[in-house]
């Protein structure tokens, strides 16, 4: 594509947009020092979809005017609510519906998974993360070997870019597993690495854990609504994802959890009443009776508040559709990378893969004589969020859903000003 620094070429690319009237169904943030908010900040959170307001204030509707009858009366009746996501992040994580569920938060889950899928054994007891991966996952995956009696200091190995290189090499995790292989247990790995927005080749990962008997778990916080996913397909043992950033289900919403079919309701995984079989959960058994699928993984009733959103939004995104999403994402990020490159080259890099990039750049200050963490407050003070992470990153993710060409516009030239330019 053939882009051009100027305000119209970006009107006519929204104008061509199909998913531009998406845009009207969000709620932006205010006005700041005069400035229209340009929110480029979906891969951390998402604004809010109006559905979900709708959604949210129709439980809290239910609650006041059934009570207790709200678990099983109503249209969607809480007794199964978690049910109405089911569709809808099969439809994102390439899953059938037997294998997801809305359930926990995101690190609650990776416990919950480990628990399931990391049985390490003096032989095999090492985890691979990449090198960086978010505190989260490093604190979770040190903590499940330290509680099965290993010890982080040698068994949680990283998989580093090479010397003077920022993105991770498949080759180096292949080299990884062949000289480390029979000693790890699993590989704990994203689908988009959250510091410099390298999109993984998750089907290789998992290919290279089954090749080496190792477990393979993903995060796909910054994964899921952004890039396409197969894991059916793909074969991971289990994955997790937030639904608070690309599929802007709102702070702290409920997350969702994948466990491959392959693993149908083993019996070695920790029980609450949520995951026995709906048909005879409220017969109150001794004896735990597992759902089909990863349905059985669930400990608790869900809480409904923070699920209503995430139905409404993944009613969004089945509207729209994955695959024109990309599609769009593909020329709101191409779009970006060009106006940086060709603006601000001298000064700025954008240090995300340009072959592996899904919604989100990372930008770097190379200029010295500039103060990156001064230029984002400048930003922000221009009415722009996007969000920095230490120690040198300013992530901007202009997303398919609800941006626009002339938002990546507006954004080059806040910059400019930014820049004093
Ligand atoms: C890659 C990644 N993993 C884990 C988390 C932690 O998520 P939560 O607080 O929902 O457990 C985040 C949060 O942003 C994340 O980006």
């Amino acid at each position: 594509m053939v882009y051009e620094d100027s305000p119209g070429f970006a009107e006519s690319l929204d104008r061509e947009d199909p998913l531009a009237p998406f845009r009207e169904q969000f709620n932006f943030p205010r006005e700041k020092n005069g400035l229209s908010p340009i929110y480029l900040c979906g891969n951390s959170l998402g604004l809010q979809p109006k559905l979900a307001v709708d959604f949210v204030q129709s439980e809290l509707e239910k609650w006041k005017d059934l009570a207790v009858d709200g678990h099983f009366q109503s249209e969607r009746p809480w007794v199964n609510y978690h049910q109405h996501a089911t569709a809808g992040f099969a439809e994102l994580a390439g899953a059938k519906p037997v294998e997801v569920v809305a359930m926990n938060t995101l690190t609650v889950n990776l416990h919950l998974l480990m628990a399931s899928f990391y049985r390490p054994t003096p032989e095999r007891r090492k985890i691979i993360i990449e090198a960086g991966a978010f505190p989260s996952d490093q604190y979770a995956a040190a903590s499940q070997i330290r509680l099965r009696g290993f010890d982080p200091e040698s068994d949680l190995l990283e998989w580093q870019p090479r010397s003077g290189e920022l993105h991770l090499r498949l080759e180096d995790l292949a080299a990884m597993l062949e000289r480390e292989g029979n000693s790890v247990a699993l590989l704990l790995l994203p689908g988009v690495q959250y510091y410099t927005g390298q999109v993984l080749d998750m089907r290789a990962i998992c290919e290279l854990g089954r090749q080496h008997g190792c477990k393979v778990g993903l995060d796909l916080a910054h994964a899921i609504g952004n890039v396409e996913l197969e894991l059916n397909a793909w074969g991971p043992d289990f994955a997790s994802w937030c639904t608070y950033k690309y599929l802007n289900a709102g702070p702290g919403a409920i997350a969702g959890a994948f466990v491959h079919e392959t693993h149908r309701s083993p019996d070695d995984f920790l029980h609450g009443w949520w995951g026995n079989k709906p048909s005879t959960r409220f017969e109150m058994r001794r004896k735990f009776d597992p759902a089909e699928g990863a349905e059985a993984w669930q400990m608790s009733n869900p809480p409904i508040l923070s699920l209503a959103p995430v139905v409404a939004s993944l009613r969004l995104f089945h509207e729209a559709g994955l695959d024109r999403l990309r599609e769009k994402s593909a020329m709101l990020t191409g779009y970006l990378h060009w106006l940086i490159e060709t603006r601000f080259g001298d000064r700025v890099r954008d240090i995300t893969p340009v072959d592996a990039r899904g919604c989100q750049l990372s930008l770097v200050v190379k200029d010295k004589s500039i103060d990156a963490r001064a230029l984002f407050d400048r930003l922000c003070e221009r009415n722009v969020t996007g969000d920095w992470r230490n120690p040198d990153v300013i992530r901007v993710a202009p997303v398919p859903l609800y941006n626009s060409f002339v938002d990546v516009f507006d954004f080059a030239e806040r910059l400019s000003d930014a820049l004093g330019d």
